[in-house]
This record gives C-alpha cells, sequence and structure tokens, in this order.
C-alpha cells in the first residue's frame, strides 16, 4: 500500500517509538508523496485526523493520491511549515499527537528538470519548492555581491573554497548571468580546481555549493527555527515530535532546541543519539544514508 515512488525514510523506528491512539491526531509538516502519512494513517480509526502541509502543489496532489483510501480524516494545506500555527488553528485542532517534519526534497523534486536542485543533468537554476517565492537560485547569483555570495556558500554550504567560488561567480556574471545548474557545476570545479574527469565521484564537493544556495532560496533554517518555537505549544501533554534531518546544519538546529527544551523540562528525549537508517534501509534507499531522526514526548 506504501508509496512506490517515494520510500518513507526511517518509518520503521519512527513507529516503534510511538503509542498512538486511534483518534490520534497527526500533523505531518512536510507531505510529500504522503509516504509517512500513510502509514501511520493507516493506524488510525475514523476518529482519527492527518493534517498534511507542503508547499510544493505537486507534491500535494501525489499525496492526495496516496491518502484517498484512508479511514481517517485527511485535511492538507498548501503552506509552509514554519505557519504551523495558523494552519492548526484553521483546521480547528488546538493540539496534536504527533508532530512530523521529514525535511528537504522527495526524489520527484530532485529530478524534476524545471526545479535545477540537482546537477547530474543541465536545468534552470530555480530551487525553489515553493514557486509562490520570488527569488530563484540565478537571481541570487545574479544580484548579490561578492561577499554576500561567498557567506550563503560558505554559511550554508560549509565550504571552504566559498571566497573563489564566488569571485568566479562575479567574474563570469559580467560576461553573461549564470543560470543553469552546468553553469555553476563548471564555475565550482574551475574555482576547487577539481578534475573533470573525476567530477562525477566527487559530486560532494560541487554538492556542498547547490546545497548553500537551495537553503538561502528556501530560508530552509529560518523556517526550520520557527517550526521549533511554535512546537512546545502544539504538542499535547504526551504528544511526540519527531524531525528527521539530511545535513549537519538543520541537524544541529534540532539537536539544539530540542537539548534546550529538555533541560527546561518541556520535553523527554526519546532517542538520545539521533536514529539512523540500517544497513538494509540504506541500500533500498540510498536517500536514508544521511538521514538523522530525532524523536521527543511532550512532559508538560
Ligand atoms: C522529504 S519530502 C517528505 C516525504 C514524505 N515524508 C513522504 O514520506 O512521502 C519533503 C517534502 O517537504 C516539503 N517541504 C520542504 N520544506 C517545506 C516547508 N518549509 N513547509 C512545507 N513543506 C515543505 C517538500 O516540498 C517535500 O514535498
Amino acid at each position: 500500500m506504501l508509496s512506490e515512488e517515494h520510500i518513507p525514510v526511517l518509518a520503521e523506528p519512527l513507529i516503534e517509538k510511538l503509542i498512538l491512539p486511534a483518534d490520534a491526531v497527526i500533523v505531518d509538516c512536510t507531505l510529500g508523496h504522503g509516504g509517512h502519512s500513510l502509514l501511520l494513517g493507516s493506524r488510525l480509526g475514523p476518529n482519527g485526523r492527518i493534517i498534511g502541509l507542503d508547499v510544493d502543489p505537486e507534491s500535494i496532489k501525489k499525496a492526495r493520491d496516496v491518502l484517498a483510501g484512508l479511514e481517517c480524516r485527511v485535511d492538507i494545506y498548501r503552506e509552509n511549515f514554519s505557519r504551523i500555527d495558523s494552519v492548526m488553528e484553521l483546521a480547528g485542532a488546538e493540539s496534536a499527537d504527533l508532530i512530523l517534519a521529514d525535511l528537504g526534497f522527495c526524489s520527484a523534486q530532485l529530478e524534476n528538470t524545471e526545479r535545477g536542485l540537482s546537477f547530474e543533468q543541465n536545468m534552470p537554476l530555480d530551487m525553489r519548492l515553493d514557486e509562490r517565492l520570488e527569488v530563484t537560485a540565478a537571481d541570487i547569483l545574479k544580484s548579490e555581491d561578492e561577499n554576500v555570495l561567498a557567506d550563503i556558500i560558505y554559511r550554508f554550504g560549509e565550504e571552504r573554497a566559498s571566497r573563489r567560488i564566488a569571485r568566479l561567480i562575479v567574474e563570469q556574471r559580467k560576461n553573461k548571468p549564470i543560470t543553469t545548474t552546468a553553469e555553476l557545476a563548471a564555475i565550482v570545479v574551475r574555482a576547487k580546481g577539481l578534475n573533470r574527469r573525476w567530477v562525477k565521484s566527487r559530486s560532494k564537493e560541487i554538492a556542498q555549493t547547490f546545497q548553500a544556495l537551495r537553503i538561502a532560496v528556501n530560508h530552509e533554517l529560518d523556517v526550520l527555527e520557527r517550526l521549533l518555537e511554535n512546537l512546545p505549544s502544539r504538542l499535547k501533554t504526551g504528544g511526540y515530535a519527531a524531525v528527521i534531518t539530511f545535513h549537519s546544519l538543520e541537524a544541529r538546529i534540532v539537536k539544539q532546541s530540542f537539548k534546550q527544551l529538555e533541560k527546561a523540562g518541556v520535553y523527554e528525549a526519546l532517542t538520545k543519539k539521533p536514529i539512523t537508517a540500517s544497513q538494509d534501509e540504506c541500500r533500498r534507499n540510498p536517500r536514508s544514508r544521511s538521514a538523522q531522526m530525532r524523536v521527543v514526548c511532550k512532559k508538560m
């Protein structure tokens, strides 16, 4: 019954951590193709409820189909999870038994040739998960000054060659705007002195700059912080928050927020160390290799 195109990451260890009543209210902040929601929703009865959020209409369309057969109530909103407060108000749900966020993007978004999230194919440098956002990655490369570009690449990509990459971007855009993934990848290759023939096997070297721009375009760290601030007031006592991260910047933010609220007596950690995928899951779903899941339970 699971979605064939998107395999939900760390789904089994997540289910193992939770005891949910049949009438639970579950908020899936990152609906995607509905993989996690389908699994969780199939455990709910007719009085249970899933409130799903996603910024991407294509993901929402897919999730609607996938979740259509569930017995529980399903309400879907095209909203950023930073607005969880207003979505729950609109949905008439005061608090939830589980709030889940499986961050980042689905493989379908990565492969979408309009979005420019991957440098494996040549595509326009858009990178917006939500096309209602006004600024694309190409806009940032066109208009930000060299220091701002270097800071973005350093902070969000943890890229040590950020200054050299920014300098080359500025040099190149004097001749022609940088508008495609291939152009940006070529600049990173040049700035880092990578051997072109080895680009594929050293793709992590290029991925850091792409990650940086994606984070900047979608304000990923800011919206994550806002979500985490809102969680305690939107969880029932005994309710769970589970966040799956895919890179160290978002993992650090989640770790710090959960730790702080544990110290304040608000949360109990259900994962002393983050849960990672088993060898078997990594083999079945390579995307799960970098996933880390943290789960807390609200105490008061
Ligand atoms: C990794 S996928 C989720 C997959 C889902 N758990 C499943 O099993 O099918 C992440 C989804 O979150 C969405 N997304 C990313 N950032 C978001 C945000 N700030 N607010 C709402 N949705 C977001 C993306 O559009 C994408 O569809």
